[in-house]
Formats: structure tokens, C-alpha cells, sequence
């Protein structure tokens, strides 16, 4: 049985009661949207966009207000895009240079990661995580395009980092502000390597050094940066206070209040901004199957 004094520390640390939740920052000039509907999912993070064809070219003003809804949103979801992945990645090279993923399958063309999965191979990206934070220079965002999806389940979740990092008191924000962590694939595609592949991977890809806390370089929003598939520990601590204090990070993720869920539909597309947000695939539909696609931007050094 824990103590009453124990039970009473894990109550306060899960701390009931209202959330901070600021959706953008304090100077952040809100103007309406002329060219889409937004319907909003949650607080301060997800957004459906009603009014755009992706199968269609879109002009310069279009984009700038879909950049400023996902810088806004930080998710954004358009329902039933009739889509080839040539479309997909014409919508994503208007936002930089695309990604090639060393590890995941490749679809129709390198820039295109194809996730296929049901019997043989289940969902595995049930954890945390912002993709690809062991390169220097993680995504900038991801865009995620459903083509065949279970009757139910394999829904995705997103967390605002920002209102995740609000959250936390001054005396947790002033221990961490300012801290490093390592950020590493080993533990996680490193399995699929033999030792060649490893040593060459590790060549291409050593371990990389990020801040824990995170500004936002257009926003210029802090929000918390690691994350448990791929960061490995924080610099200057021992491996126990490294430990305890990535988990007492990784729990505000958790916190529903900072989350948004998605329930695909074949055609669904779903762009998130890789530095402002973690995401987590529900692994709950084997042996259906789920097929999606992602395109992948790239992005600057977290600073
Ligand atoms: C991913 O982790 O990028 C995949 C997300 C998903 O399949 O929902």
C-alpha cells in the first residue's frame, strides 16, 4: 500500500485541476482564415482544413495561409484527398527539401516512406516520438497520406510540446532550459542492422546533441524536444537523474489536455510540424491492414 505521503506526491505531481493552454504565442497576431474553414480539434493543437484540393497545385497566398495554420495548429488534417503520392510530394516540396529515410521502406519514389502494415508486420511507432531527431537537422515536418486503413483503430495521436512545456512550474523550467540530451537511432533502427550496415550507419548518422528545450524558429515558442523512441540521455547527469528526468518529461506528452486524435479515412492527409509537436501511431488493428505514406521536410538545427 503507498504512504499517504506517497500517494499524495504522485497526485501532485499529476497536478488535477486547469491547464495553461495557450495556443499561440502571447503577440501572435490571430487574423481569420478568407481561403479555408478551420475546424479546431482540441485547444491548442489540431486543425481541419475544409476548402483545399492537394491534388491540385496551390499558389503562393494558399500556402502562406496553410504555413500560418500549421504554424497556428501546429497539426493540420484535410479529409479525402483524391491523391497520388506525385501529389503528395509536390504539396511538400513547396515547404523545403525532402528527407530520404535511411531506414524505413521506400514507396514510389526515395523521398516517400510507404508504412505497410497488418500480419506479418505490426505497428510499431507506439511510442512518443517527433521523427528523426538523431540527425543534426530533424524534419521540419512530416506529411502523412492514409491509403488503406482498419475498420477501426490505427487512429494517431499528437501532443503540443509548447503547452506541454508551459505547463511545467518556473523551478522545472529554469532546471531544464539550457540542458542538452543525446539523440540516437541505435536503439531503435539499429536493430535491423547487421554490423556492417551499423558501422556505416553509424558513420553517416553519430550520436547528435539537442537542447531539451526547444525554440520554435518561427514561432519562437520553447517547447520540450526529447522524446523516448530515440533520445538517449542528458548530458551532465548520471544515468539515474538522466533517467528520471526524461521520464518526468515524457509524461507531459501523455497529458490529454496538450493532445489531439485523429481517426483516418482512406485519402486523409496529415502534416505536422515536427518542432512543435511528438506524435504516437495506435497499434491496435492487427491483423488488418493500415497503409500510409509519408514525405518528410526537411528541417534547420533545433536551437
Ligand atoms: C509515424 O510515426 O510517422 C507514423 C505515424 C502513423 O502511421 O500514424
Amino acid at each position: 500500500m503507498p504512504s499517504v505521503t506517497t500517494h499524495q506526491s504522485l497526485l501532485a505531481e499529476a497536478k488535477p485541476g486547469p491547464r495553461a493552454l495557450r495556443r499561440v504565442p502571447d503577440d501572435w497576431v490571430d487574423e481569420p482564415y478568407a481561403r479555408f474553414t478551420v475546424r479546431p480539434l482540441a485547444p491548442t493543437i489540431g486543425a481541419e482544413i475544409i476548402g483545399v484540393d492537394l491534388a491540385q497545385p496551390i499558389g503562393d497566398a494558399l500556402f502562406a495561409d496553410v504555413r500560418r495554420a500549421l504554424l497556428e495548429w501546429k497539426v493540420i488534417f484535410f479529409r479525402d484527398q483524391a491523391i497520388e503520392p506525385s501529389d503528395q510530394v509536390r504539396f511538400a516540396q513547396q515547404w523545403g527539401d525532402l528527407e530520404e529515410h535511411p531506414f524505413l521502406p521506400a514507396g514510389t519514389s526515395a523521398d516517400v516512406v510507404r508504412f505497410e502494415k497488418g500480419k506479418r508486420m505490426k505497428g510499431y511507432e507506439n511510442v512518443w516520438h517527433s521523427d528523426v531527431t538523431w540527425r543534426e537537422c530533424p524534419a521540419l515536418g512530416s506529411i502523412l497520406c492514409a491509403r488503406e486503413v482498419p475498420e477501426f483503430g490505427g487512429d494517431t495521436l499528437f501532443a503540443d510540446m509548447a503547452a506541454a512545456y508551459d505547463d511545467l512550474s518556473a523551478d522545472e523550467r529554469a532546471e531544464i532550459d539550457g540542458l542538452h540530451a543525446v539523440h540516437d537511432f541505435a536503439p531503435t533502427f539499429g536493430a535491423l542492422l547487421d554490423a556492417n550496415q551499423m558501422a556505416e550507419m553509424r558513420a553517416r548518422f553519430p550520436e547528435v546533441e539537442h537542447p531539451v528545450v526547444r525554440t520554435h524558429p518561427e514561432t519562437w515558442r520553447r517547447a520540450l524536444f526529447g522524446n523516448a523512441a530515440f533520445t538517449t540521455r542528458v548530458v551532465g547527469l548520471d544515468a539515474d537523474g538522466s533517467r528520471a528526468l526524461l521520464a518526468r518529461l515524457y509524461r507531459q506528452a501523455a497529458v490529454p489536455e496538450f493532445q489531439c486524435r485523429w481517426k483516418w479515412r482512406a485519402g486523409d492527409l496529415a502534416m505536422w510540424d515536427n518542432r512543435a509537436v511528438q506524435h504516437y501511431a495506435c497499434s491496435d488493428y492487427a491483423p488488418a491492414r493500415r497503409v500510409m505514406e509519408r514525405v518528410a521536410v526537411v528541417g534547420d538545427r533545433p536551437i
